[in-house]
């Protein structure tokens, strides 16, 4: 520790707890929920490890987060951002193998957007030489959530809905669906994007706002019978495509892109179609997962970005003291990741 800093920039929440709001993972400004601050490093306790930061991503669980929306309560002062990828530079009692390893991580200790972070040894990952500082920065929250949700898809069939399908997510999923021969439908908001994802893999994609996108769906879902609905956006469009979907159908609820609450329009579906509305948080996988087959996806999720299959699009690159002033507008640009270092 003697040769660390006493103290270390950090972007910080400005607020504590829960907002009680449900709304998208969109800021106009990031002042009105972070702050740049001076915080002495922290040391890590047993099982934790100290991580100096090489890169971090911007997801959109990190914006749920700041605004008080996500699964687990803000504390005031403390640094912001969930993932990212640094060398360990101390450790505490039993992480001890950890010790100088350049290792992925998802931060629970202290938040990622600092130049230090206490996390626990248990969710850091060894990273591959071959693998760049920033797919490092994205190893985790979306290439595992990929894996566990096209495994959880090919259980029950071959196709498979997307939604939002241009998110970093939906893309890792096409590709992974194509290569595992399955067929993914994909929904996307921009035209511009269909193409791209169609090389990516999907076998279908559809516009959203395409006055006929119900028609065209329920002809596709006629054909192709998907039974899983791997939804990101959950509107009321969503609903009503669930609604287009075969009997045994499953909405699998993962992120909330719209602010838009859905209703349900049709209680038949559940009573007389068997079809079952769900949701999936990594969290909980991580947690129900036996260690065993997650040391497999993670090699795997490895590999695949170490050979090229993978990669993460970067659409704006951040040092820590920018996130605060530039953080809004660097969001507003599609198509990749805004990906931070100190
Ligand atoms: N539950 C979990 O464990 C878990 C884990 C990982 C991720 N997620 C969720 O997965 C989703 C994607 O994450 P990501 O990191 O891949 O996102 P990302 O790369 O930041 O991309 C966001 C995407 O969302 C699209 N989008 C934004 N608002 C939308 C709306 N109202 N309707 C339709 N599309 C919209 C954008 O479309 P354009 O390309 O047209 O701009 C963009 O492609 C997020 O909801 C995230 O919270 C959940």
């Amino acid at each position: 520790m003697n040769t660390l800093p006493a103290t270390m920039y950090s972007v910080v929440l400005n607020h504590g707890g829960y907002s009680g709001t449900a709304l998208e993972p969109t800021i106009k400004d990031a002042s009105d929920w972070l702050s740049e601050a001076e915080l002495p490093v922290p040391s890590p306790g047993p099982g934790q490890v100290l991580i100096r930061l090489r890169a971090a991503s911007v997801n959109p669980s990190d914006m749920h987060f700041i605004k008080g929306e996500y699964g687990q309560p803000r504390v005031k002062g403390a640094p912001a951002g969930f993932e990212g990828c640094g060398d360990v530079v101390a450790t505490g009692a039993g992480a001890e193998t950890l010790q100088d390893q350049r290792v992925a991580f998802v931060a629970a200790g202290s938040g990622a957007w600092a130049e230090y972070v206490v996390t626990q040894g248990q969710m850091c990952i060894p990273l591959r030489p071959d693998i760049s500082d920033e797919d490092g920065a994205s190893q985790i929250v979306n290439p595992l959530t990929a894996m566990a949700m096209v495994d959880l898809a090919r259980n029950d069939g071959d196709a498979f809905v997307i939604s939002a399908a241009n998110s970093q997510l939906g893309k890792l999923m096409c590709s992974l669906g194509r290569d595992l021969g399955l067929s993914p439908i994909a929904l996307v908001r921009r035209p511009e994007t269909v193409q791209p994802l169609k090389e990516l893999g999907a076998v279908e994609v559809l516009v959203t706002s395409d006055p006929k996108i119900k028609d065209h769906f329920a002809s596709i879902s006629t054909n192709m019978k998907p039974r899983v609905f791997l939804d990101a956006v959950a509107d009321q469009l969503s609903e009503q495509l669930f609604c287009a979907m075969p009997n045994g159908a499953r909405w699998v609820i993962y992120g909330k892109l719209s602010s838009e609450m859905p209703q349900l329009t049709q209680s038949g579906q559940m009573i007389f179609m068997s079809k079952r509305i769900e949701g999936f948080w990594l969290t909980r996988w991580m947690m129900s997962t036996p260690p065993a087959e997650q040391m497999r996806v993670v090699a795997e999720v490895q590999a695949r970005f170490a050979d090229g299959r993978w990669k993460t699009d970067v659409s704006e690159r951040l040092r820590l003291s920018e996130v605060v002033p530039n953080l809004a507008s660097a969001l507003k640009k599609s198509d990749g990741k805004v990906i931070i270092t100190p």
